[in-house]
């Protein structure tokens, strides 16, 4: 059915396909029974998908990648398409409207998506207003980010900010390190500048009656070396897992033709020229952590095939985002159907 609604959808910017496409689903709750009908097209349910990780209870370990509901306008609303879990943000202290349109591009020959959004987000404050109306049965990651403006030696701050502000209102954290949108922030992926801002929110949260997990969010382009770095400082520091990967600067390899990408120019590139570079991340930090670091495997998932692989390679849990928007709502389905039967 996708299929057919696809060329049309595509013939729109994918943003404001995506803003679109949230309305309708937001839409939803308005209709008698439209979440219960969608909910029940989309989900797959079975007790063999469900699993616990860093202590919370999946019901299935496909979730939504961070960047698609960034300020949790729609949590409820895209529970109903089947993922386990849906991660929402980044977030900044502050709303900021992001990098100039357009910015977002779509690769048809590739199955790919270049972005350059630069955490355009209504701040921590809005994003907490919004989690207050979630349904507390879902559950619901917050990935954390700096405001563009703040530089990188005052980024600890801003990390602290929003942890402390969402802390009571998410089940699990993601300190986004890796946007290649926003200037220098891979930066702070280096042992010392990670450190710093971590520490901030481990001494939060020990002052905290519930312990929650926090991961790290990872870039595509890290080398072994780097992965290495930030494996260590996860180690040291007592952090719950990692999230491998984010969009990469890298253009190899791709069918579109040259001048269309370097049309388009700066960006991060997600979906299928992805699916290999972070299955052998996953499969690096797996290996390097015997199988103990819970991974969330992102990046280039399109099909439910991609999927099991991603599973094999030693993610305990997935997510997509680029897939869903080639393959539509029903791709979630797929997966747990692959995965429950596999
Ligand atoms: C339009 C767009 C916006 C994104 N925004 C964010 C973001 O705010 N924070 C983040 O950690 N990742 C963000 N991502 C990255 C995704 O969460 C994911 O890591 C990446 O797209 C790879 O997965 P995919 O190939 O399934 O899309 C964004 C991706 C896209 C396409």
């Amino acid at each position: 059915m996708y299929r057919f609604f696809r060329p049309i959808l595509f013939l729109f910017s994918p943003e404001f396909i995506h803003q679109a496409v949230m309305l309708m689903l937001g839409a939803l709750r308005f209709i008698p029974w439209g979440r219960s009908v969608v909910k029940k097209c989309c989900t797959y349910q079975r007790q063999s998908l469900s699993k616990v990780v860093f202590g919370i209870n999946f019901q299935n370990p496909v979730g939504l990648a961070a960047g698609f509901d960034k300020n949790a306008e729609h949590v409820n609303d895209l529970a109903c398409l089947g993922f386990g879990y849906i991660e929402i943000g980044s977030v900044t202290p502050l709303a900021q409207g992001g990098n100039p349109k357009p910015r977002s591009f779509r690769l048809p020959n590739d199955r790919a998506l270049i972005n350059r959004m630069g955490f355009n987000n209504k701040g921590v404050e809005a994003v907490v207003q919004n989690l207050r109306r979630r349904n507390p049965k879902l559950v619901v990651g917050a990935n954390i980010g700096k405001n563009t403006l703040t530089p990188n030696e005052h980024a600890p701050n801003d990390y602290a900010t929003c942890f402390a502000a969402l802390y009571p209102h998410a089940d699990y954290f993601v300190v986004n390190v890796s946007c290649p949108n926003v200037s220098c922030l891979r930066e702070l992926q280096s042992r010392e500048q990670l450190t710093a801002i971590v520490r901030r929110l481990t001494a939060h949260r020990a002052a905290q009656p519930q312990r929650k997990p926090i991961l790290l969010k990872l870039s595509p382009d890290l080398t072994p070396a780097q992965i290495d770095e930030a494996l260590e400082v996860i180690a040291n520091e007592r952090l719950d897992g990692v999230v491998a990967a984010n969009t990469t600067t890298r253009r190899d390899g791709l069918q579109t033709p040259q001048a269309e990408v370097d049309a388009i120019g700066n960006g991060g590139l997600s979906g299928a020229p992805l699916t290999q570079r972070a299955l052998e991340m996953v499969r690096y930090i797996s290996r390097k952590t015997h199988g103990k670091l819970p991974i969330i495997g992102v990046g280039g998932i399109m099909t439910p095939q991609d999927a099991r692989n991603m599973l094999q390679a030693g993610a305990w849990l997935i997510q997509v985002y680029t897939g869903f928007i080639y393959q539509g709502p029903m791709l979630v389905k797929k997966i747990c159907r692959e995965i429950a039967t596999a």
